[in-house]
């Protein structure tokens, strides 16, 4: 059976392009990890792997999408902590995070940063603080969407200073990032692998980190843990998945090409220059993907029922 789902035979696979699903408009966090991955594990395989941006809905649009392909080795999918965070969040979901898919390995951990427009009115979180709570739902606050990984920071940081913002959604925090910089809205917490270049050139203004301690690439950013958060964290954790049914000769096919790519001197450099790193090589594994969804979704559930977040 897997040999003639593979086409001719396991042992060549594959014989033709792979397309990776990214459940994110082009150009955002999401899309820059997989194409960077893609490309590395392109080489492995000796097959071009294309990536195809499927966004909307914070990321499960592109879920359903995967999770209905074709279980024969050609179509894979890169998502991130979402992939964990929407079964709480949507209650009628076309897919099962868990069971709709084949793991293949976790990828990287990505911190997050909490920014602003750079005319934003607050030097620092305690003067960000100050004018939220007196501006409340006035200030504007990007995401991608429920699920996204923009939203749970978001719903985090909310819930922990006690204001609701006025939430303006994308289809990635790419898409956002463009009318951040623009000036038309105001905060977001997004990803370092988005946010990292534009720190850096002074376009936004940043409050924080959202790790535990602070980021090599931007030391002297404030995790928000100091600067007046305690114990905030959210770390956004991707993971690289096959339909449902993909054969075990291919799944273990892309893991090997997944944990290359993830040693590829040029993913560690980027990575690094992006605030973030590859996980270890256990993690790049199927058994550890399906370990740590399963621990998320665990996880995520009460906080997100307790939060009061979810869509019909
Ligand atoms: C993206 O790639 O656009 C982001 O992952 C969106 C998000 O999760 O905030």
């Amino acid at each position: 059976l897997a040999a003639t789902a593979l086409g001719a035979s396991a042992q060549n696979y594959p014989t033709r392009t792979i397309t990776m699903i990214v459940p994110f408009a082009a150009g955002g966090p999401t899309d820059t990890v997989a194409r960077l991955v893609a490309q590395s594990m392109g080489k492995t395989l000796k097959q071009q792997i294309i990536v195809e941006n499927v966004g909307g809905a914070g990321g499960t649009i592109g879920a359903a999408r995967a999770a209905k392909a074709a279980p024969d080795g050609y179509t894979i999918f890169l998502h991130h902590i979402g992939h964990s965070t929407a079964p709480a969040l949507y209650r009628k979901l076309s897919y099962k995070a868990m069971d709709s898919f084949e793991p293949i390995g976790l990828v990287t951990d990505v911190p997050m940063t909490l920014i602003a427009k750079q005319n934003f009115p607050a030097k620092d979180f305690r003067e960000l603080l100050a004018y939220v709570k007196a501006n409340k739902a006035k200030v504007t606050y990007a995401n991608a969407g429920l699920g996204s990984a923009s939203h749970l920071c978001g719903m985090l940081l909310q819930t922990a200073i006690g204001v609701q913002l006025t939430t303006v959604p994308y289809k990635g925090t790419g898409p956002a990032m463009n009318d951040m910089l623009g000036g038309k809205v105001d905060l977001m917490c997004d990803q370092t692998t988005n946010t990292t270049s534009q720190i850096k050139s002074g376009k936004v203004k940043v409050y924080g980190v959202t790790t535990k301690a602070r980021l090599a690439s931007m030391p002297n950013v404030p995790t928000l843990s100091e600067a007046g958060l305690p114990g905030f964290e959210v770390a956004v954790w991707h993971g690289l998945y096959a339909p449902k049914g993909t054969p075990k000769p291919a799944v273990d096919s892309l893991s090997n090409a997944l944990r290359a790519a993830l040693k590829d001197p040029t993913v560690k450099q980027r990575f690094a220059d992006l605030g973030t790193e590859p996980v270890a090589d256990e993690r790049a594994r199927p058994e550890a993907l399906r370990a740590h969804l399963k621990a998320e979704i665990g996880r995520w559930g009460p906080i997100i029922t307790k939060a009061g977040q979810y869509a019909d």
